[in-house]
């Protein structure tokens, strides 16, 4: 169940992660396609992602091709209270999105004063997440899902913001690097797993309340 929260309804935001068996985020080749396949199912409204998530892929952003936004497609929200993310204009047209929206604080740099893209500023000097799903949920979301190596992940575990989570576990152990969790105590109820070719499991759960 989506959370009430003061500005109406906040939207079901789901997570799903790649993960090595050790728990780590990189450092191992990802079934991309399943990932995908996969994410598809949430139908989701608004993909919510992480300036450093962005800033992993801003190469392969630039040299991919750019068939133009998908107007069907979700938005891209990325948390960026620092103004680190430059390929703005790449990633809206990747052919996934509709559009891109910038997630900035009071106290991010300030932008080039040419810039088209959307932001929404919320928090003093960080992103503020909670304002920023209300926002979104005002503004008709009803599905978020977050692609975070981990960090992002944490803060919205921290919160409580996190209402479903899909860990899609590959045969391999990475040992060192970024965890999707810090290890904070979380208390999840099953909610279905499948095996796929290749020993990839997917492994879904609902968070208490
Ligand atoms: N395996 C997977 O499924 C998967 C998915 C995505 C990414 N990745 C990998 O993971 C790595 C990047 O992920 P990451 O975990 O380092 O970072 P991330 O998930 O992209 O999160 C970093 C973002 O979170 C923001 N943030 C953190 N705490 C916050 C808080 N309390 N309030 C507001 N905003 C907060 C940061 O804000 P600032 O803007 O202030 O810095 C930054 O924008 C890359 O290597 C990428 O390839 C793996």
């Amino acid at each position: 169940m989506a959370a009430h929260s003061l500005s109406g309804m906040r939207p079901h935001v789901v997570a799903q992660v790649a993960v090595s068996l050790d728990g780590r985020t990189s450092g191992f080749d990802i079934d991309v396609a399943r990932f995908y396949a996969l994410a598809t199912l949430w139908q989701e409204d608004v993909t919510l992602v992480g300036a450093d998530t962005i800033l992993a892929q801003e190469a392969a952003v630039r040299s991919a091709p750019h068939p133009g936004p998908r107007p069907e497609g979700p938005l891209l929200a990325v948390v960026d209270s620092r103004a680190r993310v430059r390929e703005w204009e790449g990633l809206r047209h990747l052919g996934y999105w509709s559009d891109v929206l910038a997630l900035y604080a009071d106290q991010t740099p300030a932008r080039p004063p040419d810039s088209t893209i959307s932001e929404l500023v919320t928090g003093y000097d960080r992103v503020d997440l909670v304002e920023t799903l209300d926002v979104l949920g005002s503004r008709g979301a009803r599905v978020v899902r977050v692609d975070s190596g981990g960090v992002l992940l944490g803060a919205l575990l921290d919160l409580g913001l996190v209402d479903e989570l899909a860990l899609l576990v590959h045969p391999v152990v990475v040992g060192t690097g970024q965890r999707w969790s810090d290890g904070h105590r979380l208390d999840l109820q099953p909610a279905g797993t499948e095996v796929f070719e290749g020993g990839v499991v997917w492994l879904r759960y609902c968070l208490s309340p």
